[in-house]
């Protein structure tokens, strides 16, 4: 039967053996036994004799007789004397000292044993990718991390990245020479019966290998990535197994938990994304493997870091992906725990944007990451210009009603009173936004221009979609178009103007409210930056 080690530790901590020995020998020893050293001594209690040849020693947790060899732990103990089975003395015992039996799974023995074997074989297959990669017919392989994604030998090494040679039989036949069972092969999710019969093949083949593991850095599966531009998948997966729930894990939790000191957790889309952060210094990331984040994936996060941040491509995936997030997050949200939010760039992931713009850059990003509620805020309101007494009224339901999801009645409180107030500095009916407005100038120029560019390539590509040649649909997407060109340049005069423009062409009006709601947003953002800019301790 398998116990934790650590309840076991624990429980041989509260037990004071010569106190449970004592009822049954009568007295010790004086002569013989030494209090101070715990060490006590008498007649054997399981055998006949006159002498003290029985000794218990409380710092060990072991009593031990020289004359008939009796011996054991207090657990032994019960089991001998009063021919209880491990478990009932183990039972017995935590209930004296208040402890309580982890709760027992007959399989899990079993299981324990099936799982280390899958372990082995793991462990197995990736020495022979990691050799493989170093052999010769593996130059393709190697040549596309060294050159065309920059990573060093020590970062392939540290990652133990590896090659799947592109046959159908060379990790089948490595694993044979080292007499692992066929079924073994298979549970591994590395070898694949096909369904009619026939002989069993490589799942990944002609792919760089990427070991997944868990939080004590055993290899759990593999992530391949194809070198072949045509190939069906650009990356696979593992299947679910015995030890790997793709659901529950996350690439590189074991090395990020190392580095946390460093900073929040960081997470990023894939594979590629954590080792390249890692490659700028950045060695607290983590990814899902080609999924959303699960709740289970939060709790991980949560548990080593209070406050991961989250990155997103700029683009509409991306924030389609934030806004999932935000949404899984929203009703697990507890005192202490949140999580922040970083965009890039349009087309960028980090990868790219650290190979363009440098690890500072990507450093800044974290420190001004956005905070939930200001995202959440964000989203709520970037189709609404609350500048009626009617809108303001529908914005304060609609954001009412989003923070219900939220289980802390506190938090829930906090969480509206924020927004309210953040709603309060964008209604035009606030004192305090007149003082801001009459700011906004000079405020405008410490934003950073990242949302910017997302929202002009997003304009520009719903301009080129519209090829129409209606001469007012042309006439309007240049006067948006200018805005959002010099959208930098915009005061508070051309703010008005804006607001006051009706486009006939629905196009627009979304674009429209977009450049309002951004430059509301910045502004806000700017004063925040310049105000609290204490944020993120790293
Ligand atoms: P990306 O395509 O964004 O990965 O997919 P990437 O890391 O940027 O890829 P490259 O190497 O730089 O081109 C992100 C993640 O989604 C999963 C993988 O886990 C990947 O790391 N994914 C992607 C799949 O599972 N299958 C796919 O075909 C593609
Ligand atoms: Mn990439």
């Amino acid at each position: 039967m398998a116990l934790p080690a650590s309840f076991l530790a624990e429980l041989k901590d509260r037990i004071v053996l010569s106190d449970i020995i004592r009822p049954t020998i009568g007295n010790w020893d004086r002569k013989k036994s030494n209090p101070g050293r715990r060490d006590w001594w008498s007649p054997c209690p399981f055998h006949q004799e006159k002498t003290s040849s029985f000794h218990v020693d409380d710092n060990k947790g072991f009593y031990h007789c020289f004359g008939c060899g009796a011996h054991g732990s207090a657990i032994d103990w019960y089991m001998q004397r009063q021919n209880m089975s491990f478990i009932e003395s183990v039972k017995f015992l935590a209930d004296s000292v208040g402890l309580i039996v982890p709760d027992q799974d007959p399989a899990y023995e079993k299981k324990l044993q099936a799982s280390k074997k899958l372990h082995d074989v793991l462990d197995i297959a990736n020495a022979f990718f990691v050799q493989a990669l170093k052999s010769s017919g593996s130059d393709e392989a190697l040549n596309y991390l060294r050159h065309k994604r920059g990573l060093t030998s020590d970062i392939i090494k540290k990652f133990s990245l590896g090659y799947a040679p592109d046959r159908r039989d060379a990790l089948l036949n490595h694993l044979a020479s080292h007499n692992i069972p066929p079924q073994q092969m298979i549970a591994s999710g590395l070898i694949i019966q096909p369904d009619g019969g026939g002989r069993p093949y490589d799942r990944f083949r002609g792919r760089i290998t990427f070991p997944v593991r868990d939080k004590r850095g055993k290899i759990i599966t593999f992530g391949g990535r194809a070198l072949a531009k045509d190939a069906k998948a650009k990356y696979l997966n593992g299947p679910e197994s015995e030890i790997f729930h793709k659901s529950n894990h996350l690439y590189n939790i074991d090395k990020a938990i190392q580095s946390r000191s460093k900073g929040h957790m960081l997470v990023c889309e894939g594979y590629m994304d954590v080792i390249a952060l890692a490659a700028a210094g950045f060695d607290y990331a983590v990814a899902p493997m080609g999924t959303a984040l699960t709740d289970r994936q939060i709790d991980l996060l949560w548990k080593y870091s209070p406050e991961p941040v989250l990155c997103f491509d700029g683009d509409k995936a991306g924030i389609g992906a934030a806004w999932r997030a935000l949404d899984r997050i929203l009703p697990k949200l507890k005192a202490g725990y949140s999580a922040r939010f970083i965009f890039l760039p349009n087309g960028l992931d980090p990868d790219d944007f650290i190979k363009e713009r440098g690890a500072k850059a990507f450093s800044q990003l974290i420190q001004h990451a956005y905070s939930l509620s200001h995202v959440l805020f964000v989203r709520e309101t970037s189709d609404i210009n609350p500048d009626t007494p009617e809108r303001i009224a529908g914005l304060e339901k609609k954001l009412h009603h989003i923070t219900q999801s939220i289980p802390d009645a506190r938090l829930r409180e906090l969480f509206y009173n924020d927004l309210s107030q953040r709603m309060q500095k964008i209604s035009g009916y606030s004192p305090a936004l007149s003082a801001r407005r009459a700011q906004r100038g000079s405020l405008y120029q410490s934003q950073r221009g990242y949302e910017s560019q997302n929202l002009t390539s997003h304009a520009l590509g719903s301009m080129k979609k519209n090829k129409g040649n209606d001469s007012l649909y042309r006439l309007e997407a240049k006067i948006i178009g200018l805005y959002i060109l010099y959208g930098q340049l915009m005061n508070e005069q051309d703010f008005d103007i804006l607001s006051d423009f009706e486009p006939r062409h629905s196009d627009f009006d979304q674009l429209k409210s977009k450049i309002m709601a951004k430059f509301l947003s910045e502004s806000k953002k700017a004063i925040e930056i310049s105000e609290e800019n204490t944020n993120i301790s790293d």
